[in-house]
């Protein structure tokens, strides 16, 4: 760095002898330099703190205080304790010279002095001093400049974080949108679902309750109507034992004897069927109740069994195995406060996926039996498939519990982790759309304020558990 040497200064000189500060300023006169003088080191000082000189000359024994201590008291000042002092003085001592320059002076220059030497000393005191000031100046702006770019590094940095903030909030509403339209398209698929279950159920049995309640009337006529014609016959055979021929003939062919005995069996059998028609058509319209947006009190062993048998048809035996068992241990429940519809399509859901369970099971047991054997646990042919509902009233009758447990496929680690995820299906397409736990969940958490859960092991089965309050939140 190239720093330019200062030819101007202003010099200080102390020297309580006027020949000395005449013979000092004659000396430094031609330099260009500025002198001002003092006569002792109170005066020294005074001027020090007003005129800042760029280096002060000074006497050490001057009357009052000496130059050792006008020194000290410069050098712990903050206005002058950078200004470079030279003592000028006849005591020639190595002891005196390390004093001054223990108090902070700069150098040392002993009376009588030599002109140049003098001249030298304090052009080169100058030049250091000039130095110091610019690198002092420099540092500064140093220190500036690395406070200015800490300042913009430390607002980049808040920038950054704010950005960052606000990336991870757009985020996290992305994802809670994103959630929130999932858990919405559940519901309307829910009830979608539902209302075209419930309203192809209601609408079959609307138009089959008819004919049959008309059947059933009838029924009761018909009975009687043919009682009093087989009383009718009996007292014609009482009255007339040998009829005509022709009449023999066709007594004969018609077998009136059996026809007589089996009349009152085929219309009793006529019309405990044509009740069962009727008790199933009671079931089917309990299970398709579209009331949804009132809590009932509600027998929810109805629902269970209005619900098993929508399923009847998938519980037969068929070429690949024998019929599925429903094994009920019913346990005594209050009305239930709760949604029938919502909740009849929880027990359809939990008992179309048991099924499934255990359907998936054969499939997979005639699939194992075909390759080798297997250390799972599966069903073979002649086992049975088994539902079993428990249901139980726990915590002091305040909460009803429903377990519905399969001995079908079980579940690996992998799927009961996935679980709760919308759309996740092990069917194939167009048999399973993964909705059906997503759905009941909703169902029994949100609308009942319940809890669903599950344990479930490969190859042994799984065992669903809904817990609802018997007194609704919600009403
Ligand atoms: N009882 C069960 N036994 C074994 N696995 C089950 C059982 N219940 C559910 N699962 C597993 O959980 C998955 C999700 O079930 P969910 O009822 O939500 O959908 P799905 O039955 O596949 O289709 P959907 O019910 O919509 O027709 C099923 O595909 C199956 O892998
Ligand atoms: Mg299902």
């Amino acid at each position: 760095m190239n720093i330019p040497v200062l030819e101007t200064g202003v010099i200080l000189i102390v020297d309580d002898n006027p020949n000395n500060l005449e013979v000092l300023s004659e000396t430094l006169m031609d330099t260009g330099w500025e002198i001002l003088i003092a006569v002792n080191g109170e005066g020294a000082i005074a001027q020090a703190e007003y005129a800042c000189p760029d280096i002060i000359l000074l006497d050490v024994m001057m009357p009052g205080i000496d130059g050792f201590t006008a020194c000290q008291r410069l050098k712990s000042n903050p206005v002058t304790c950078d200004i470079p002092i030279i003592f000028m003085t006849a005591l020639s001592e190595t002891v005196d010279k390390v004093k001054g320059l223990s108090l902070g002076a700069v150098d040392y220059i002993t009376k009588p002095f030599e002109h140049e030497e003098v001249l030298a000393r304090i052009k080169t005191h100058l030049q250091i001093r000039n130095l110091t000031k610019q690198l002092q100046t420099h540092n500064q702006q140093l220190q500036q400049e690395i406070a200015d770019r800490l300042a913009v590094e430390t607002k980049l940095q808040k920038l950054t974080q704010e950005l960052e903030q606000r990336v991870e909030e757009r985020t996290f509403q992305l994802s809670q949108a994103l959630h929130n339209f999932q858990q919405a398209q559940v519901r309307l698929l829910q009830q979608e679902k539902m209302s075209t279950l419930g309203e192809l159920v209601a609408g079959i049995a609307h138009e089959i309750n008819n004919p049959v309640n008309f059947i059933l009337g009838n029924l009761n006529h018909a009975s009687e109507y043919t009682q009093n014609f087989i009383d009718l016959f009996q007292l014609y055979q009482q009255y007339y034992p040998n009829p005509e021929v022709e009449i023999q003939q066709k007594i004969d062919e018609i077998d009136l004897d059996f026809l007589m005995q089996d009349s009152p069996q085929i219309m009793s059998s006529m019309y405990k069927g044509t009740k069962r028609l009727a008790q199933m058509i009671h079931s089917l319209r309990h299970f398709s109740r579209r009331d949804d947006s009132v809590v009932q009190p509600i027998d929810i062993h109805e629902g269970i069994d209005s619900t098993l048998l929508i399923l009847q048809y998938r519980l037969k035996a068929n070429s690949e195995r024998s019929e599925i068992q429903i094994i009920k241990h019913y346990g005594t429940l209050p009305p239930v406060e709760c949604f029938p519809g919502p909740l009849n399509q929880v027990f359809m859901n939990l008992l179309a996926n048991a099924i499934d369970a255990i359907e998936e099971s054969f499939i997979t047991n005639t699939n194992f039996s075909k390759i080798a054997s297997s250390s799972v646990h599966l069903l073979s042919v002649e086992d049975n498939g088994k539902i079993t509902i428990r249901t139980a009233l726990h915590k002091q009758g305040s909460v009803v519990v429903i377990k519905i447990a399969d001995n079908g496929i079980g579940m690996t680690e992998e799927v009961k982790q996935r679980l709760s995820e919308p759309m996740f299906t092990t069917k194939p397409v167009g048999k399973g759309t993964g909705l059906g736990l997503s759905i009941s969940r909703q169902i029994i958490e949100e609308k009942h304020g319940g809890t669903l859960s599950f344990v479930s092991e490969p190859g042994k089965g799984t065992e669903f558990c809904i817990e609802i309050p018997v007194l609704s939140q919600k009403a």
